[in-house]
């Protein structure tokens, strides 16, 4: 039987994207479909999606607590499953990023805006007279999508209901009023329910009303269910934890190919590692204004400045690091203070700190694979992507020992250099000593040219395909559908 799974999101690469949940929203479909299933991936139909997808069909128009949701239903050339663009201009026609204003804060209504796509979503769910799919398994992702899941069960649906958390710092908790507007019934409201801490909570909805939830690693799942990294939902996520599982993300391989990269500027493969590494590293020094020489470590930073990433202790630990034969090459938006502190940073430093604020697919794809090594002393990290990407292209990474960066990188010691695993560096403490920890082994490592060159093929040679995991999500699938539909 052909399993049907709605995708529900913020965000899908290539048609929109601030962070990882895009890549995983835009690859995850494809592999699914490679294993027979039919998916549709629900987004919110942002400033200009027309001029960016193809054959828009509508599908279903809703008229929900006093606003007009049009469902259509198009294809992106890039995707291979069909997207469901939910499109209602006061909500969604807006310019920038989907969740902030010109000045870099959250809009104020991104619970109303998220709440009422989620409620779209169930019902398109349901629809399937209008929308030709007859849904098995609705698949939710962050709080932004939460609601869509105690809708579903609402509406009485056959449909199984998996939700992941991507990010458990990120609630989407607001003012209870906000259940007026989004119409939720009033039995939500309890403390098995969509309550939090006298607040409605977006990521509660999806963490109490789902099938089953998962989350991005199997150390975050473990990590979640404990007080320090819970952020007060630890205790609801140990309640479920025979309904929660870790499954690791893939990564796009075709996306991120050192072989066939076009954004890089020489392609290459682990036979020619270190020359073609060499060569895009003369020509990103060139292109940052850098002082081209390969004598110095090369560190790779892309990322969010955000609090999770750590950034800031990178900041802390730039004095000392000054002192090494290091250069950094920094693509990086969000937090100003970050920003700010890394700006001055750079213009002290010259031709060695290059820093590029804003937001370049194109860059961070040629930092990867430019770079010696790729900085990531994230507090915590539910998953991470930058890491596989970098190991993909010989770039050995430094990770805090947390999360998927513990379960993506094996970190390099005696053993695991004989046992050929080895295949970047762990710190064990998200602090400035950690973080200058982590860079000096990496400069010591650099020393002994044949280790480095073991560590950066081993990784080159790692699986990080989508495509057994995609097999784990279908089990999965299949195991809730049984459950929710006995008879089939
Ligand atoms: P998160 O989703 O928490 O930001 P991930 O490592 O899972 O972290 O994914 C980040 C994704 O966003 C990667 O694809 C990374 O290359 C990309 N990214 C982050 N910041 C930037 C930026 N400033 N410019 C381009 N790509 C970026
Ligand atoms: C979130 C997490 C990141 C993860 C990504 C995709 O943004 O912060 O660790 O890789 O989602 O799952």
């Amino acid at each position: 039987m052909t399993l049907r799974i709605l995708f529900a999101a913020s965000e899908v690469f290539p048609l929109i994207k601030t962070g990882g949940l895009a890549d995983v929203v835009g690859s995850l479909p494809s592999a699914l479909m490679a294993q027979g299933a039919d998916v549709r991936i629900a987004v919110p139909a942002y400033r200009d999606w027309r001029s960016r997808v193809e054959t828009p069909q509508q599908r279903l128009q809703l008229s929900l607590h006093g606003h007009t949701v049009t469902v259509w239903e198009a294809k992106h050339p890039q995707l291979d499953a069909p997207l469901w663009l939910f499109d209602c201009a006061e909500l969604f026609d807006r310019p920038g990023d989907p969740y902030h204003d010109a000045q870099g804060l959250p809009w104020l209504d991104n619970g109303l805006r998220f709440g009422l796509f989620s409620e779209a979503v169930a019902i398109a769910a349901e629809a399937r007279e209008t929308t030709g799919f007859d849904t098995d398994v609705l698949h939710a992702h962050d709080w932004q999508a939460g609601l869509s899941l105690p809708w579903l069960r609402e509406r009485d649906g056959l449909a199984a209901g998996v939700f992941t958390i991507h990010n458990l710092a990120y609630q989407g908790n607001y003012p209870a009023s906000l259940c007026q507007a989004l119409g939720l019934p009033a039995q939500w409201w309890q403390i098995d329910g969509v309550e939090f801490h006298g607040e409605l909570s977006q990521l509660k909805a999806g963490i109490v009303y789902a099938d089953h939830v998962t989350t991005v690693s199997p150390t975050y799942a473990a990590e979640i269910q404990t007080a320090q990294h819970g952020i007060g939902m630890a205790g609801l996520l140990h309640a479920r934890s025979t309904h929660l599982s870790g499954i690791l993300n893939g990564i796009d391989t075709e996306v991120w190919n050192p072989q066939r990269d076009k954004s890089i500027a020489y392609r290459y493969d682990a036979r020619r590692v270190t020359a073609g590494k060499r060569a895009n590293k003369t020509a990103l020094q060139q292109q940052l204004g850098l002082t081209v020489d390969d004598a110095p470590l090369l560190i790779g930073v892309v990322t969010r400045f955000a609090h999770q990433k750590g950034i800031d202790l990178l900041c802390d630990a730039l004095p000392t690091l000054m002192r090494h034969p290091l250069q950094f090459a920094i693509l990086g938006n969000g937090d100003p203070f970050i920003a700010a502190t890394l700006r001055a940073a750079s213009e002290q430093a010259p031709g060695r700190i290059a820093l590029h604020e804003g937001f370049d697919e194109a860059l961070a794809h040629r930092i990867v694979a430019s770079a010696d090594v790729f900085l990531m002393p994230s507090r915590y990290e539910p998953c991470g992507l930058t890491q596989m990407y970098s190991q993909r292209y010989g770039t050995v990474p430094i990770v805090h020992h947390t999360g998927g960066l513990a379960d993506s990188v094996t970190d390099t010691t005696e053993q695991t250099l004989a046992d050929g695993s080895a295949s970047g560096i762990h710190f064990l403490n998200a602090d400035v000593g950690g973080v200058l920890y982590g860079i000096e082994r990496a400069l010591q490592l650099r020393e002994d040219s044949r280790a480095w060159k073991a560590v950066q093929r081993t990784g080159m040679a790692r699986d990080f395909s989508w495509a057994p995991i995609a097999t784990a999500y279908l089990s999965l699938y299949r195991k809730l559908i049984n459950q929710r539909r006995p008879a089939l």
